[in-house]
């Protein structure tokens, strides 16, 4: 066995046999992906291993039928002139006077398993296993493993170490609902799968392994889309005696490498802007930079506005270049999308040679008319969409609006990366009134903000960062709080009693009174970067088995109910269906 991929059953996978192997008589194993008789004697069959498609001639009759396993034993040979396959990597060649050996049968499969077929995306999930053999699948998960591989390297080749943590584990705080493991040797009591590994990491900065990493499964029971399941893979670290600087710079080194591995592009310096640029320019913390349609700030030139509708503490506009041939309709769609999102309406206005097109158009002043007709370089043909509001309600109908018109799908290239820094550190108030946790209640507060924490909360930064790909969030990370006095001021703001500290985390705050170093770290999700790399929009087309939008495995039937005396054995009884 020479080449790696000979075992004792089989020379060669298929793909890899071409001109350089004729006159060889040589065994190969896989799938019967076709067949086709010429008449009594002759019978032609394409044989499918995950690299390829080799034809194979058999003299007489043919006994196997689609996706049979089989091995041939057979005569390597160019093809006849004119029977070339240029479609084909193996096209050039066939395998002659075959000798078949039937590994096993197969009944018909449910549907076809070439990639031109469009086949409905329930049934590939009920017969995954069949899925999995075909062309799309094969290369997204074989991507998926080179990208891992390679970020492990790039990890480990900045010192970082490997390290398992717990999957029974006890609340973590990332926010979302948690899925509990009920115990049976301690009745009525829960595990709690980790929604991260984000206490676990921090006690092994407490431990002395300065540079942490993990390919690390991650449990939320939220609600599913595009980007989420209920597991999901992320690529965790985190750092000790570093600068959000440094961790910013380890994770970029990390994905570049990737990027090149799998795209074969060098994607370059990653762009950085704070929150609030962000949140000004694209109306949302995860700027797409792929296209213009920058929002504009008109606030100033409407500062003594008569117009009713443009009162408001922030007025902001889009131009759309061409937009002004939109129809009614189509404004109408526009409209009705920014209210939903919260806003009072939508002014829009058509540039024309005459001036401003629109029912608000003879209400405005000069300066209003001329602030508008000339924004973001508008000429004729132009349309000009506008949001007054509060700065950030505005920005983010806005923004949502930039992406309807503008956001080709998030695969498609070039590819944008984007960190984005100092977030809020608190994202508002909650019933109760205390303030709520943009990230997590570890986050550091921005030292030049600590003296906000009481007197103007929503003002304080963090020091949060998180990394965009075209408009989806890769991932985030912050400097942790390591002093337990700040700790102590950042819970009380978010309304966590001490008690409640110490029940839900006591023994991170425990671990900290022994010698915590300064610490920070980061976490991305590989099942999105994976899917960006591969081309496609949605992480189940790079997950081998995942859930549907309801969280049904619809191969196994999962969730579904146990037997009796399990149910007994872990004390748990059934409630009424409600
Ligand atoms: P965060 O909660 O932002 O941070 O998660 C980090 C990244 O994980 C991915 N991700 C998901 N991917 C698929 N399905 C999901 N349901 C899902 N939820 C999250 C995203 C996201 O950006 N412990 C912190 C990180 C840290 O501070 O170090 C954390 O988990 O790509």
């Amino acid at each position: 066995m020479d080449r790696v991929d000979a075992t004792s059953m089989r020379d060669a996978l298929v793909g890899s046999i071409d001109e350089s192997w004729v006159g060889r008589r040589i065994n190969v194993c896989g799938w019967v992906a076709r067949r086709r008789e010429h008449g009594e004697h002759l019978a032609f069959l394409d044989l499918r291993d995950r690299s390829g498609i080799l034809q194979c001639v058999v003299e007489g009759t043919l006994d196997v039928r689609s996706e049979y396993v089989v091995r041939v034993t057979g005569t390597v040979t160019r093809r006849p002139e004119g029977t070339l396959n240029l479609r084909l990597a193996t096209g050039a060649v066939e395998l002659t006077e075959c000798e078949l050996e039937i590994l096993s049968v197969a009944e018909p499969v449910p549907f076809p398993l070439d990639e031109r077929t469009e086949v409905d995306e329930s049934t590939r999930l009920r017969y995954r296993f069949l899925d999995l053999r075909r062309e799309g699948l094969q290369r997204a998960l074989r991507l998926r493993a080179s990208v891992t591989a390679t970020l492990r390297a790039a990890m480990s080749a900045q010192e970082f170490v490997e390290v398992e943590t717990p999957l029974l584990w006890a609340p973590t705080p990332e926010g979302a609902r948690e899925f509990v493991v009920p115990s049976r040797l301690h009745a009525g009591e829960f595990y709690v799968l980790p929604q991260s590994p984000q206490i676990a990491k921090q006690l092994l900065m407490v431990g002395g392994f300065d540079r942490y990493f993990q390919v690390a499964r991650c449990l939320r029971d939220e609600d599913l889309r595009a980007d989420r399941q209920f597991e999901f893979t992320q690529l965790d670290l985190e750092a000790s005696f570093v600068t959000q600087e440094d961790i910013m710079g380890f994770v970029s080194r990390a994905v570049a490498e990737a990027a090149r591995v799998a795209t074969g592009e060098d994607p370059g310096e990653f762009a950085t802007m704070t929150w609030a640029e962000a949140l000004d320019r694209f109306g949302t913390d995860k700027p797409d930079l792929r296209f213009g349609l920058e929002l504009r700030n008109l606030t100033e030139s409407f500062s003594g506005t008569e117009v009713k509708a443009f009162q408001a503490p922030a007025v902001k506009a889009l131009r759309v270049p061409g937009g002004a041939e939109f129809s009614r309709a189509r404004l109408d769609t526009l409209t009705e999308q920014a209210r939903q999102l919260g806003a009072k309406g939508l002014a829009w206005f058509r540039v024309t040679s005459d001036g401003l097109d629109s029912p608000l158009a003879r209400f405005l002043n000069e300066t209003e008319t001329a602030s508008l007709a000339g924004v973001d370089g508008a000429v004729p043909g132009d349309l000009i969409l506008v949001v007054a509001d509060e700065f950030a309600l505005a920005s983010r109908v806005l923004g949502a609006l930039r992406l309807t018109l503008g956001a080709p799908p998030v695969s498609e290239g070039p590819y944008k990366y984007v960190w984005v820094t100092e977030f809020p550190m608190f994202e508002g108030v909650d019933e109760d009134g205390h303030l709520v946790a943009a990230h997590h209640p570890f986050t550091m507060p921005h030292p030049d903000d600590l003296d906000l924490i009481d007197t103007d909360p929503l003002r304080v930064r963090s020091a949060a960062y998180d990394l965009v790909l075209n408009g989806w969030e890769l991932g985030s990370g912050s400097v942790r709080i390591h002093r337990s006095d700040i700790q102590s001021r950042i819970f009380s703001a978010l309304g966590i009693t001490p008690e409640e500290a110490e029940s839900r985390f006591g023994f991170l705050l425990g671990a900290f009174r022994y010698g915590a170093p300064p610490h920070a770290g980061f976490a991305f999700g590989i099942d999105r970067l994976v899917a960006i790399f591969a081309g496609v929009d949605n992480i189940r087309e790079v997950i081998a088995f995942p859930k549907t939008q309801s969280g049904a495995d619809l191969m196994t039937g999962a969730p579904k109910s146990i037997p009796e005396r399990q149910m007994r054995e872990l004390r748990l009884r059934p409630v009424a269906k409600g």
